[in-house]
């Protein structure tokens, strides 16, 4: 069985944040997330955090059926902190630790690290052209595992190593229990190091397997906002790089944010400055303009979403043109072929096949039918500062600009308003409603004069 103990304890100071670094996101997820659904991909029946620094938020963010938090009130080092979970894991578990500000290592990388723990304890490192500040791996004259040594514990010999110690580490649950009961705190950080395990398993005759990794994402952990941002856009480019494998066309790969979970069908286009939130998909040949927001949106073939827009918890069908600046919000609908144009914002509105509102409206709690025409300045008054009310139009309504539909209405199919009409009462179908005053044009009118002009 294996148990991965994730270490969250640590307060981040380099941050200068006052919220824990774990909580820090990466593509719009906290940073300890990520490490989550890593130890979730290896099939690990139980996850443990150690949490101190922010404890009651970090316990709430990784809350779940499979995952146990330990308090470390203290932070007196790693192999502390492993000590306050280990005593929870089954002994004849396999336990694997990793760091919560580490969150992007890769799944086969891991597996490896487990599999070799099968023989004893193993242990990842990596090569680095500029090891600073990571504890290094000495090796005797053969080659062979002898200990990691802390920076600030290191000789001037030792800190010339290139070979750095990931902080991930796997072995038996009973053994790793009994070596920490053994580590002390004599070093530099008067701190209870967890790689010191390492050294008295090799004392112990135990073999000490340690894997070498040549994937920057497997060692870049995020202690400061620099190191975070340049996780984002090495992240985001490998993202960018996934869906351009899968054909989709992006304009930048350094010009696109996927902060969720974005699924593409065939000859997608995606043009500068998309951010995609949540969950969304693309149908066939659909583009994305310059600069739009997409959150938790549907988007079906061959619909264009044009520069500027902003699609939040929508779904836009086949054909559809949304932009360029308008808005769509939750528990919207836009039907095939249908045209929602600039700055019109649409919510909780279904817009039916064929359907218009090409500029400036408010569409709220409304049911517009196929092929209607919405007018430009026309404005659903969906609330009276109590409640909301809904909005019926039938098929081929033609709503003329300027129009208020008071709510609740209904104007059948094939209504027509006059621009500029106040509408309060049903409109039947193939009716004209005209509700506004009427016009008067007043002969000889005399404008009022302006007053003289004094010094
Ligand atoms: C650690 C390793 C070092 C390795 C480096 C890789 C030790 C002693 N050193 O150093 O060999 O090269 O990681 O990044 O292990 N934490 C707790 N409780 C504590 C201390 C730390 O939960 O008491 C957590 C932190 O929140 C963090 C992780 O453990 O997630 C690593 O701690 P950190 O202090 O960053 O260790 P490093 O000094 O970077
Ligand atoms: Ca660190």
């Amino acid at each position: 069985m294996l148990e991965v103990i994730i270490l969250a304890a640590g307060q981040g100071s380099r941050m200068q944040s006052s919220l824990p670094k774990v909580l820090h996101t990466l593509a719009g997820q906290p940073l300890v997330l990520h490490v989550l659904e890593g130890a979730r991909k290896l099939g690990a029946q139980q996850i443990h955090v150690v949490v101190g620094h922010g404890a009651e938020a970090v316990e709430a963010t990784v809350s779940a059926p499979d995952v146990q938090c330990h308090l470390q009130a203290e932070q007196r080092g790693t192999g502390h902190a492993v000590q306050q979970a280990i005593g929870a894991c089954q002994a004849e578990s396999t336990v694997l630790v990793l760091f919560g500000d580490v969150p992007l290592i890769a799944e086969q990388t891991l597996r490896e690290v487990v599999s070799a723990a099968k023989t004893g304890v193993a242990m990842l490192s990596a090569n680095l052209e500029n090891p600073a500040g990571y504890g290094r791996v000495e090796r005797d004259p053969q080659g062979q595992f002898i200990a990691v040594v802390e920076e600030q514990d290191a000789t001037d010999e030792q800190r010339r190593l290139t070979e750095i110690n990931t902080g991930v580490l796997a072995s038996n649950a009973g053994a790793l229990k009994a070596w920490l009961a053994r580590v002390d705190n004599q070093n530099a950080q008067s701190e209870f190091y967890l790689p010191d395990v390492l050294g008295l398993a090799r004392l112990d005759g135990e073999a000490v397997t340690v894997v070498c990794s040549d994937n920057v994402f497997d060692t870049l952990g995020v202690n400061s906002p620099q190191q975070l941002e340049q996780l984002e856009r090495l992240h985001q480019a490998s993202l960018a790089d996934q869906l351009m494998t899968a054909g989709v066309l992006i304009s930048d790969r350094s010009r696109l944010d996927i902060r969720g979970r974005l699924e593409c069908g065939r000859d997608v286009r995606l043009d500068v400055n998309v951010v995609i939130e949540g969950e969304v998909s693309l149908g066939n040949e659909v583009s994305i303009g310059a600069n739009c927001i997409l959150c938790n949106a549907q988007i079906g073939a061959g619909a264009r979403i044009l520069p500027f827009t902003h699609i939040e918890g929508a779904e836009v069908q086949s054909g559809a043109v949304i932009g360029p600046y308008a808005r769509l919000r939750p528990g919207s609908v836009i039907g095939e072929q249908a045209k929602v144009g600039n700055f019109v914002e649409v919510k909780n509105t279904h817009l039916g096949k064929g359907a218009k509102a090409n500029h400036l409206a408010y569409l709220g709690d409304a049911d517009i039918g196929d092929l209607s025409n919405v007018g430009a300045g026309t404005i659903t008054c969906n609330y009276d500062g109590a409640n909301k009310h809904r909005t019926t139009l039938g098929d081929a309504v033609f709503v003329g600009s300027n129009s208020t539909l008071v709510a609740p209405l209904t104007i059948d199919s094939g209504g027509f308003v006059a621009a500029g009409s106040t509408i309060t009462d049903d409109v039947k179908a193939d009716q004209l409603a005209v509700a506004r005053g009427r016009q008067r044009n007043v002969e000889g009118w005399q404008r009022p004069a302006k007053p003289e002009e004094t010094d």
